[in-house]
């Protein structure tokens, strides 16, 4: 009988009557070496500090960072992302705390190594938002536009002081032309060509940044719509793909992630590279919220929306949650 019968001859719930049925034939799975957990660490703080936006994200100090890195590869994570927060009064128009050896993401960087080695793949921030007192991703020229080129030699610095401190993958993020091929050519200068880079190649300029302006210090004049991309805009993104390849980038993100799941299912078809979704501190904020209140369950809708990503293509995911929920994929036989 077929399924013009009065009863279906096709019942695929015959394949979702018990969990151990559905584990079988789960498309996805999520890992805990799928994930890398982003961290913020600031200079001059003896306790971490809560951010407010993001309950149960702090900033941390250089101790309770190396605990974090320590206990994220512990729980099976495979990175940890840094980012620094300088002291306000070392914030200037150039982000020059962003290129001192003994800024506080230098001295991060260097700390994370000595505690776990190579054992955790360490990344950094490479942009300049988090150093300068304007808030922007780059120098300012005479008109107060973000000067892309001169830009450019910051983070060609930038680059070299990160590898230098030992940093295994740097993360360019500040969307300005041409930024993965100076990076390169910068750590290539120096012998870094082990140095690998992983591009935000679709980034886009998004309300969901909202709480990482507090994680990191920031106050921003103005907004970031002549670098960061258009939402609106799928297209673009093939092409800065293109461009980063190109520029030599070994590993491409898309963030946001659950809002762009379409050009992260596009970018992850289109190349060969590895694919990295950034879950941001917004996507995390809401969810927390929402669970506080009691309106979801915490716990199922943060693994739904990282087998969403999981499932659009990301073979990695940036996320807050991620030594939690290596924890628990551990423990559980997900
Ligand atoms: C730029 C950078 C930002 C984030 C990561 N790198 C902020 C921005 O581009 O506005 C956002 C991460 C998040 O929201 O979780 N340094």
């Amino acid at each position: 009988m077929n399924s013009y019968g009065s009863f279906p001859g096709a019942r695929p719930r015959r394949l979702r009557t018990t969990p151990a049925m559905r584990r079988m034939v789960a498309e996805t799975r999520l890992h805990p070496a799928d994930l890398i957990l982003p961290a913020f660490v600031r200079e001059g703080i003896t306790e971490p500090v809560p951010i407010q936006a993001m309950p149960g994200v702090v900033q941390h100090t250089r101790d309770t960072l190396r605990k974090a890195a320590a206990e994220a590869l512990e729980a099976g994570v495979s990175g940890i992302m840094l980012f620094g927060v300088p002291e306000d009064e070392k914030k200037d128009a150039a982000g020059t705390a962003g290129t001192d050896p003994d800024g506080i993401l230098q001295v991060a960087i260097r700390d994370v190594r000595a505690e776990v080695g190579d054992e955790l793949v360490i990344m950094s921030d490479l942009c300049l938002d988090e150093y300068t007192d304007h808030g922007h991703c780059g120098v300012l020229d005479a008109e107060g536009r973000v000067d892309n080129d001169a830009t450019l030699e910051r983070y060609a610095e930038m680059a070299q002081v990160q590898a230098d401190a030992g940093v295994h993958v740097v993360g360019p993020s500040g969307m300005m032309d041409g930024q993965v091929g100076v990076v390169r050519d910068a750590l290539d200068t120096i012998g870094k060509e082990d140095v690998s880079i992983l591009a935000y190649t679709a980034k886009y300029s998004s309300a969901f940044y909202g709480p990482f302006r507090e994680a990191v210090g920031s106050s921003l004049r103005g907004d970031r719509k002549t670098y960061q991309q258009d939402p609106a805009n799928l297209r673009e993104s093939m092409r800065e793909l293109a461009l980063d390849l190109e520029e030599g980038a070994d590993m491409v993100m898309v963030k946001p992630a659950g809002p762009y799941l379409d050009v992260l299912a596009k970018v992850a078809e289109s190349v060969d590279v590895p694919v990295a979704a950034y879950q941001i501190s917004g996507e995390y904020a809401m969810v927390e919220a929402a669970a506080e209140k009691g309106w979801i369950d915490r716990d199922k809708a943060i693994l739904e929306t990282l087998t969403g990503i999981r499932r659009a293509g990301a073979q990695m995911i940036l996320t807050y949650w991620a030594t939690e929920v290596a924890q628990k994929l551990s423990a559980s036989r997900g």
